[in-house]
């Protein structure tokens, strides 16, 4: 390498050195988090139901080849859902029949919607996403009680 050439290398990885401590510094001033995957913690690792009041929910669901993540919830009429949605495996497809909940199940990231059930009944969701063999088979349902 000669001397111009080795000049022109130094200079460069300076500057990517420099950029790269700037965007750090910006994420941190900001406080905002650098994506990292968070499939594997708690509470993302497995769906489940929580309930804050009567007619407060928060479900986190988990989509998996080929199978919703808790399956069948059931809450009283008028209530509030929180949904968080995340994927263990590929990206999956979220939809609530009769809400416009519509949403995507992407591994590492968390997929959130808000819905109110006025009217009882059955309300399916089906991954709306090819996925897999699996795929036309992967629902799963609230039941909205009255
Ligand atoms: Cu999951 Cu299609």
């Amino acid at each position: 390498m000669d001397r111009a050439e080795k000049g022109a290398f130094i200079t460069a990885v300076i500057f990517l050195g420099f950029f790269f401590a700037l965007i750090v510094y910006a994420a941190k001033g900001l406080n905002i988090d650098v994506p990292t995957c968070i499939t594997d913690v708690k509470p993302y690792t497995q769906g489940q139901v929580i309930q804050h009041a009567p007619d407060r929910y928060e479900i986190h669901y988990l989509a998996k080849m080929w199978y919703f993540e808790p399956a069948d919830v059931e809450v009283p009429v008028g209530s509030t859902v929180d949904i968080y949605l995340t994927s263990g495996d590929v990206v999956h497809g979220f939809q609530i029949d009769g809400t416009n909940v519509n949403l995507m199940a992407v591994p590492g990231a968390i997929s959130y919607a808000r819905v109110k059930f006025e009217k009882p009944g059955v309300y399916h969701i089906v991954c709306h996403e090819y996925c897999g063999i699996g795929h036309q088979d992967m629902t799963t349902k609230i039941v909205v009680k009255g």
